[in-house]
């Protein structure tokens, strides 16, 4: 019988791209899904070249893999993960592997390890970034888990993951769920980043009534500089889509209402869990859920709306100003991400390596832009660094665009244009930055009304005082 090197389970629109990428760089793979239609069409997208197998049934599949089997999953998240592994879990033997490479959340990815490792089997989350065509042409792969296991795989990953500089954008992530985690903070900046650019359009079509063309050579120039990145790009040629439907450009005919399917939202939990301040992706989630209001927003808008926009007087210098406002609000995302890697990495012990992160999110992944060449200098110089802000290079960066970010966000809030990313990354810059923040009176009135004590500045210790309160 003809074995295969790996498996995939879930010949969707990801499973099926990543399956036809790990054939074309030359190894066997035995695919499998419910879905009998997907099974059977498996062939007809496959060259001659590859060695791709369609099995009918999880034992078929099961049985046609070599040992140990390297299973990878492309499922959706959650229950359809446990579904898999009840099912499979009987069929293998020991020294297998089972990769997890789907959105899950890292607690499960936890639970399943421990679960696996009872029967000796091995369970690995991967997140994998890049959409469907990075899937099939290089994503970014982010492993963590099992190292035996890691190993086997890794001239796989390394085959299949986008190239930078000749370089594989894949690398070991750190222990445990460290894959997942890393994973679910990147999606937590890939909305930051969202939320931002959305931003600067709108400061761009209501602030100084750019057209879709005008903002199509925008972005384009944007892209072709310091700001290139996979998110820039999209957006440019999202400006230049005509609708199939009506003359119109697409974008304008797409309602404004914003999905999620809730990998933000966890970055957002797990960042207040384990106390660390990522403002800029939390109001990138919220922001998602306020569109929602539709209803809401038409009504309180004919109640609210004041006054016309003032728009700029120099057009060219506000586009240029919004520009380097986007950059370094993005800038701040990114900071805010990776310093909860950095909490994460200790609190659950991951031994994250942030000089890798960045250096796999240099390609393939939907978060990667050049700008990320800077951290992955940072990170080379100091791997120990909390936060990207402290690096002396980012810091002459940030001090280059403070401006334009302070300039963009007064005009945003004088002219009532909603931005609550860009407002929110010069909040946190100004914090983060600031020696002595205003929370000695939080602590006074903590302490004033419950006892709840406060340390000095200029002695150790704990203290409460007897306030004089006028009532006493
Ligand atoms: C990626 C994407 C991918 C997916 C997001 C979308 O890295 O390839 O992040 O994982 O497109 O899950 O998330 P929302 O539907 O929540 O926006």
């Amino acid at each position: 019988m003809e074995r295969y090197t790996y498996g995939m389970i879930g010949l969707g629109v990801m499973g099926r791209n990543l399956l036809y990428n790990i054939a074309d760089n030359g190894f066997s793979i035995a695919g499998f899904d419910l879905d009998e239609e997907k099974v059977k069409s498996l062939h007809e997208g496959a060259t001659s070249e590859m060695k791709v197998q369609g099995t009918a049934s999880l034992e078929d599949f099961v049985s046609v893999l070599e040992t140990p089997r390297k299973i990878i999953l492309m499922v959706p998240a959650g229950k359809p993960v446990d579904a898999v592994l009840e099912n499979i879990k009987p069929l293998l033997s020991e020294g297998d592997i089972v990769i997890d490479a789907g959105n899950s959340y890292f607690e499960d990815t936890n639970r399943r390890i421990a679960d696996l490792a009872s029967k000796n089997l091995h369970f690995m989350g991967m997140g994998v970034s890049g959409g469907e065509k990075g899937a099939r042409t290089g994503p970014s792969i982010m492993p963590g888990g099992d190292q035996e296991a890691f190993h086997l795989l890794k001239p796989m990953l390394e085959a299949i993951a986008a190239k930078v500089d000749n370089e594989a954008c894949t690398a070991y992530m750190g222990k445990g769920s460290a894959g997942n985690y890393v994973k679910m903070v990147h999606n937590g900046i890939e909305y930051a980043i969202m939320q931002l650019i959305s931003e600067a359009y709108d400061l761009l079509k209501r602030g100084a009534n750019l057209n879709n063309n005008q903002l199509y050579e925008v972005f384009r120039e944007w892209n072709n500089g310091e700001m290139n990145s996979f998110l820039i790009e999209i957006t440019r040629d999202i400006f230049q889509e005509k609708d199939a439907l009506t003359d119109q450009y697409l974008v304008d005919m797409i309602l404004d209402k914003a999905g999620a399917k809730g990998t933000g939202k966890w970055t957002s939990e797990q960042a207040m869990e384990i106390g660390v301040s990522i403002p800029t992706i939390d109001i990138a989630v919220t922001s998602r859920i306020l569109s929602a209001y539709k209803e809401e927003r038409v009504q309180a808008s004919q109640l609210y709306t004041e006054k016309e926009i003032t728009a700029p007087e120099n057009t060219e210098l506000f586009i240029q100003e919004v520009g380097d406002a986007l950059y370094l609000a993005t800038l701040i995302s990114y900071a805010q991400g990776l310093a909860l890697l950095v909490k994460a990495s200790e609190e659950y012990g991951f031994q994250i390596p942030l000089k890798d992160v960045v250096k796999i999110w240099r390609g393939g992944c939907i978060i990667r832009s050049v700008l990320l060449e800077k951290f992955y200098t940072a990170y080379s110089r100091n791997q120990e660094l909390s936060n990207i802000l402290l690096d002396q290079d980012i810091a002459i960066l940030v001090k280059s665009k403070i401006k334009s970010l302070r300039k963009t966000a007064g005009f945003a809030a004088a002219n009532g244009i909603s931005s609550l990313g860009i407002q929110t990354a010069l909040g946190y810059f100004d914090a983060y930055t600031t020696e002595s923040l205003p929370v000695n009176l939080i602590q006074a009135q903590r302490d004033y009304f419950g006892a709840h004590t406060y340390q000095r500045t200029d002695r150790e210790g704990v203290f409460h005082t007897s306030w004089k309160s006028e009532n006493n």
